[in-house]
């Protein structure tokens, strides 16, 4: 029995003229349905690509592709059709939102394209709208929506014919953190209580650590996949407090080293030396905890 989705050993090579680019390198993932797995790495790494695939907007040029357990390797462009309108829900890296339709518009797009009855295209926009609290945006065009509002719109149209996968490219690319965070809540909320499968590309670590799995990307190829366990958040809090207070220790041993100097207790070469290995740890330290996103 295949996984919900899987990829074995893809390979994709884009050709540019004479020039070709290998984006996977034989690629192999496992996601069971009602998971939300994350996918990171460095940028030309292959991500939008593996997205594409599992959404059935590239092919790849070898290798095997499961959605919903069913091989689609050798689908039809008219099956590959089927499955962007009715089974996976795509949020792009670059939104895709039609400027010239307002966010109702938008999100009723893909219910035009399978032939929705016409009240229960209303019945449902007009939920999605109010899920993410877009009510009073609704014929506002893209233009006129705050970043955080598009990607809203985004999320609510790749759910507007219920698929029962959602992948999503950097769904918190160009936001600040405060709304970046609301909408990966969001993004939980579509998991835990929809029942949606989420593949979701991000660039932060703290995000990442908050889905199921974490499947790293290094030129095209998975490098790692781990579980972010309850442990290793214990550890990583732990490691956050003992930095903190080496660092409260630092600062006040910096204070009263300058007194000493002042009170010429110590001589200039002795305060100097001491006082650049001080201001070294106290840099570490601040590195350290910024690293830690703190
Ligand atoms: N249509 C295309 N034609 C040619 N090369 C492409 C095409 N799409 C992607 N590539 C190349 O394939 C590689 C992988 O691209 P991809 O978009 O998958 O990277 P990514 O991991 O999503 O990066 P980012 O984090 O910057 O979005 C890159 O080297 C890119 O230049
Ligand atoms: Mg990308």
């Amino acid at each position: 029995m295949k996984s919900y989705i899987e990829t074995k050993d893809l390979v994709k090579v884009f050709k540019l003229g004479n020039v070709e680019v290998q984006a996977l390198r034989g690629l192999s993932i496992q996601i069971e349905k009602g998971e939300m797995v994350s996918v990171i790495g460095p940028s030309g790494s292959g991500k939008t690509t593996l997205l594409n695939i599992i959404g059935g907007l590239t092919r790849a040029t070898a290798g095997q592709t499961w959605v919903v357990s069913r091989d689609i390797t050798n689908s039809s462009n008219a099956d590959l059709g089927l499955l962007r309108q009715r089974v996976v829900g795509h949020i792009f890296q670059t939104l895709n939102l039609i400027p010239t339709l307002t966010a109702y518009e938008n999100v009723e797009l893909p219910m035009l394209a399978i032939k929705m009855p016409a009240a229960d295209r209303k019945k449902r926009v007009t939920e999605l709208l109010a899920t993410v609290g877009l009510t009073m945006r609704m014929n506002h065009k893209p233009d006129e929506l705050s970043g955080g509002e598009k990607q809203r719109v985004a999320i609510v149209s790749a759910l507007a014919n219920d698929p029962p996968i959602l992948i999503c490219d950097e769904p918190t690319g160009d936001l600040d953190q405060a709304t970046g965070s609301k909408i990966v809540q969001f993004l939980h909320r579509v998991n835990k209580e929809m029942g949606k499968t989420i593949v979701m590309v991000t660039h932060d670590p703290a995000i990442a650590r908050q889905t199921d799995r974490i499947y790293r990307i290094m030129d095209g190829k998975i490098i790692s996949v781990q579980k972010p366990s309850e442990s290793e958040e214990s550890n990583a809090a732990m490691r956050v407090e003992m930095y903190r207070d080496r660092l409260n220790e630092t600062e006040s041993e910096i204070v009263s080293l300058e007194l000493s100097y002042k009170k010429q207790k110590i001589s200039a070469g002795t305060f100097a030396e001491r006082w650049n290995n001080l201001k070294e740890t106290k840099k570490f330290l601040d590195s350290e905890l910024l690293r830690m996103g703190l």
